[in-house]
């Protein structure tokens, strides 16, 4: 018969190396959980807007913009409304070049990028309310 102690000393060893291998697991995998999240310009029913309006980022995630419906489309980050109003990180993040149909480009939140708000604008449809939001949180 096997009692309690054993049948627990049995299962501890078991025990201790799944919780090893699991934590192990995360600790490595924690560095390289980039995400990328996918934006589409123009919605499924034509609107002149963001789909989503807002992304939830980490540095060193990645925003792809996709064009989805009545091009053409762009991405510009307004310089007075991302942290410090940091007129660099705003052009650095911006994709100028106007995209049509089947077009798409993907932005790289640099790991130096300071948590906050950065509102980015559509340049042909601005006055139309395209605008979105990429919040980078840490
Ligand atoms: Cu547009």
């Amino acid at each position: 018969m096997i009692s309690v102690l054993s049948l627990t000393k049995r299962l501890a060893v078991p025990l201790v190396a799944v919780v090893l291998i699991v934590g192990s697991f995360f600790l490595s995998a924690a560095p390289a959980s980039a995400a990328e999240y996918t934006v589409k310009m123009g919605s499924d029913t034509g609107m002149l807007v963001f789909d989503p309006p807002t992304v939830n980022v980490k540095p060193g995630d990645t925003v792809k913009w996709v064009v989805n419906k009545v091009p053409p489309h762009n991405v510009q980050f307004d310089d007075k409304q991302v942290p410090g109003q940091d007129k660099a990180l705003a052009k650095s993040l911006s994709h100028q070049a106007l995209e049509m149909a089947g077009g798409s480009f993907s932005v790289t939140i640099p790991k130096e990028a300071p948590t906050g708000e950065y509102t980015y604008f559509c340049a042909p449809h601005r006055s139309a309310g395209m605008v979105g939001k990429v919040v980078v949180g840490s």
